[in-house]
């Protein structure tokens, strides 16, 4: 492992934004980790762990701590169909894999940037699939006992963008391998809108058609990498979508013109899209704020115009966050990861 000092951030992000990290390191195996983990405890520097980048809003400062980047590669197939694979895979190829394997389970993730370590994190989902769903077991670096641990699913607490990974227990794990239990030959998913649009109903697609739908899907909203394109200079979405109660979405379908769309969720709540919120406050597709705008294809994404500073994505969200508070009443909360602020 070789530590590198001042090393920028920016490069290693989706959003291309941010200072450099104080040290720097590429963990290429679990005993790298743990050379990592033991590093930054010797000097009682605070660790971060890095992966594909593509949640992360890096400050202009930068971090002042050790950066360990998590490169571990290998996917195998184990019986049953279960695959375990490395965290440093990327995500897009392995779900490719599988789609071409003829293995169900991750087609509707297609097209998701990334590596496969932050999936379990942030429990990744889109169009009707979460990897909750999928994820069997986790290999883990447990800082906190100083051993590698595997956590069954339910060990992982997920629910809508959360595990304890990134709650209860934030910084406690390095992830180094996912296990996802596909089921071959098994059917697509097709249960979110946008997908029903695109396939008649009764008709039987394959997997590979539905992963190429979605990646058609998700480029249309910019939610693909596609270089050059400003519009994909982001984290994806944003803000979560908001979870209220009933009563609350009766209120607000009370002051709207038309129904608010919204995603069913727990008993007795909704969830209401985060982007028709933003929209209905006043803000379009294509809206700038200096060098930080909100994506020409999809407003749940702010964007990296041209060089712009984290202090500047945040004055945007702050000022997006004021204006449905005001009108709304909800608090968005940010879903991409913070480091250095
Ligand atoms: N909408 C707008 N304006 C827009 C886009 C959407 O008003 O520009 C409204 C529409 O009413 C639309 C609704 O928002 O029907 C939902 O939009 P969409 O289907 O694009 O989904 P989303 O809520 O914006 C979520 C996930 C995405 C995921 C898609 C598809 C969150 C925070 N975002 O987006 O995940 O790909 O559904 O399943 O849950 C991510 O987390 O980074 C991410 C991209």
């Amino acid at each position: 492992m070789r530590v590198e000092e001042n090393k920028p951030l920016a490069p290693y992000t989706t959003f291309g934004i941010g200072g450099p990290a104080r040290w720097f390191a590429t963990a290429t195996s679990e005993d790298e980790v743990v050379e990592a983990v033991d590093w930054a405890r010797q000097r009682g520097v605070p660790l971060f762990v890095l992966g594909g980048g593509s949640n992360l809003l890096v400050s202009d400062a930068g971090f002042d701590g050790f950066v360990v980047h998590v490169a571990l590669r290998g996917v195998s197939v184990a019986d049953g169909g279960i695959y375990q694979v490395a965290a440093g895979e990327m995500w897009d190829e392995f779900v490719e894999r599988t789609v071409r394997a003829g293995d169900a389970g991750l087609e509707c993730l297609a097209g998701i940037p990334g590596t496969v370590g932050g999936t379990p994190v942030q429990n990744v989902g889109a169009y009707g699939q979460e990897v909750a769903t999928t994820i069997v077991a986790v290999r883990a670096f447990d800082l906190q006992a100083y051993e590698f641990v595997e956590l069954s699913n339910a060990e992982c607490g997920f629910s809508y963008r959360k595990s304890r990974f990134n709650t209860v227990d934030r910084g406690r794990f390095i992830v180094t391998r996912v296990d996802y239990q596909l089921k071959a030959g098994g059917a697509p998913s097709i249960h979110y809108s946008d997908l029903k649009k695109v396939f008649a109903e009764g008709s039987e697609p394959s997997l590979d058609e539905v992963a190429a739908a979605v990646r058609k899907i998700r480029q249309s909203k910019g939610m693909l990498l596609v270089d050059g394109d400003a519009d994909c200079r982001s984290a994806g979405s944003f803000f979560k979508n908001p979870v209220i109660s009933d009563e609350h979405y009766a209120r607000i379908a009370a002051t709207s013109a038309a129904q608010p769309p919204k995603f069913s969720a727990e008993p007795g709540k909704v969830k209401i899209p985060a982007a028709w919120l933003i929209e209905q406050a006043g803000f379009a597709k294509g809206y700038a704020l200096g060098n930080a705008g909100i994506s020409s294809k999809h407003t749940l994404a702010l964007i990296n115009r041209d060089k712009a500073t984290a202090a500047e994505i945040l004055a945007l969200k702050e000022r997006i966050s004021a204006a449905v508070r005001e009108k709304y009443s909800i608090e968005l909360e940010m879903e991409p990861v913070k480091l250095g602020f």
